[in-house]
Order: structure tokens, then C-alpha cells, then sequence
């Protein structure tokens, strides 16, 4: 992708079908919204959608700096990054809360689907980048957006879904369904010192 020109308007493309989000069946997860809420309806004068280019002017980068070390991300890394997902059918599908009134991003989540070869050529789905923003945390839309993220995982025939937190995390993600394996999984990882 070329340098855009900074001052232009950034697309609203969206990453991936929003129709997918309006067709889950709430109905089948058993976590509870009081007050009632759902992806159609977040809150008020919010809206949940795929993530689009334009995000980068609505603080989506910012954002992502309440949940960890991001870096100094420009305009263009964030629209080739974007692009690079895009390329990618089926696989990305990152999940943002908008507040219209502020046209600000609020909150995100992100479904990597991964393609495999066992379990008949199987798909499994791993939730990363959970983040609320400060403002907006204890009005359910952690609770949210989680939740359809992982109806969208099942939606897609995804045999699972997977995901990595701190212990202190693990009561909120047990509400929301997730389980601990411990007999049967071992995390374990190599950080690279440049990442
Ligand atoms: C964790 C986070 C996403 C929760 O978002 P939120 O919108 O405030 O959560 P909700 O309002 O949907 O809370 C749902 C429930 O989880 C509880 N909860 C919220 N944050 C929690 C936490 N850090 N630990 C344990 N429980 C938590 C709430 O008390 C609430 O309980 P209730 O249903 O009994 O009232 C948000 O605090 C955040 O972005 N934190 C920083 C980034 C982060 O840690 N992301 C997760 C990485 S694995």
C-alpha cells in the first residue's frame, strides 16, 4: 500500500462482513446482560463493528495502550497492518465498540481463526487484545464483546476457542465460560529480545 497523505479521510472498509456480527443467536451463550445488551444494541450511542481504517483517527491505537506496550504506531504502519489482515480471508476478525458520540473507540477484541490440518482440516479460534477503555470498564461491554467473539468463533465452526491471561483473570473469563485445563496444557513461550 502506497503513503497516504496524512490530513485525508480514512476508509470505513470494514475487515470482515458486519453482517456476521448481527446474525449471532445470543440465545446460545449462557451469560446474562443486566441491563440487557447485545451486539446490535451495546449501550447508548454505542455500536459494535469490524474493525475499518478510520479507527486509527478514532483512538483504536490508544486504546490498545491500556492493555500493553504498543509502540509508536503511524498512520501507515496501521493502514498496511490492516491491509496485510485483510489479505487475509477468514482469519482476522477484530471487533471494536464505538462511542458515536465521541467517535472514539471504547473497546476491542480480536478472533484469529487458525486453519489445521487435524481434526479433519479443523479451524480454532483464539481471543487476543481484550481491552476496555478506563472511562467505560463495570458496563458489561468486556462482558460483550467477549461473549460475541466467541459466538462468532462457533459460528465460523471454529472446534475451539483458546485464550492466554494473568491469574487474576481467570475468575472473569471462568463467568464467561472458559475452563482451565490444567492436567492437559502448559503454556510455554520463547520471548525474542527485540519484541
Ligand atoms: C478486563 C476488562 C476487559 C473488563 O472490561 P469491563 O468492561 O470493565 O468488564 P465488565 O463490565 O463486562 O465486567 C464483567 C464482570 O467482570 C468483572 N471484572 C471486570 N474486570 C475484572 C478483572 N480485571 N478481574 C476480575 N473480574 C473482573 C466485573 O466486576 C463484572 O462482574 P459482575 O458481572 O459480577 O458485575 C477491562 O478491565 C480491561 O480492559 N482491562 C485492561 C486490559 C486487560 O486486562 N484485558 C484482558 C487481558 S487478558
Amino acid at each position: 500500500m502506497e503513503s497516504q497523505d496524512e490530513s485525508a479521510p480514512l476508509s470505513n472498509e470494514p475487515l470482515y462482513n458486519p453482517h456476521l456480527l448481527q446474525r449471532l443467536d445470543m440465545a446460545k451463550c449462557k451469560t446474562r446482560f443486566d441491563p440487557p445488551i447485545s451486539p446490535n444494541q451495546p449501550g447508548e450511542g454505542l455500536i459494535m463493528r469490524p474493525l475499518c481504517p478510520a479507527d486509527y483517527d478514532k483512538g483504536f491505537v490508544q486504546l490498545l495502550c491500556q492493555l500493553t506496550k504498543v509502540g509508536e504506531v503511524s498512520r501507515n504502519q496501521f493502514l498496511r497492518r490492516y491491509a496485510t489482515m485483510k489479505e487475509c480471508p477468514n482469519t482476522y476478525y477484530v471487533t471494536v465498540i464505538e462511542d458515536m458520540t465521541t467517535s472514539q473507540i471504547v473497546a476491542s477484541a480480536t478472533l484469529v481463526v487458525e486453519q489445521k490440518f487435524i481434526h479433519d482440516c479443523a479451524v480454532r479460534g483464539r481471543l487476543e487484545d481484550v481491552v476496555v477503555s478506563d472511562d467505560y470498564r463495570g458496563k458489561q461491554l468486556g462482558k460483550l464483546i467477549i461473549t460475541v467473539v466467541t459466538l462468532l468463533a462457533q459460528h465460523l465452526n471454529c472446534y475451539k476457542i483458546t485464550l492466554d491471561c494473568k491469574d487474576t483473570m481467570i475468575p472473569f473469563y471462568s463467568r464467561l465460560g472458559y475452563k482451565l485445563e490444567p492436567c492437559s496444557s502448559n503454556y510455554m513461550q520463547i520471548r525474542f529480545e527485540n519484541s
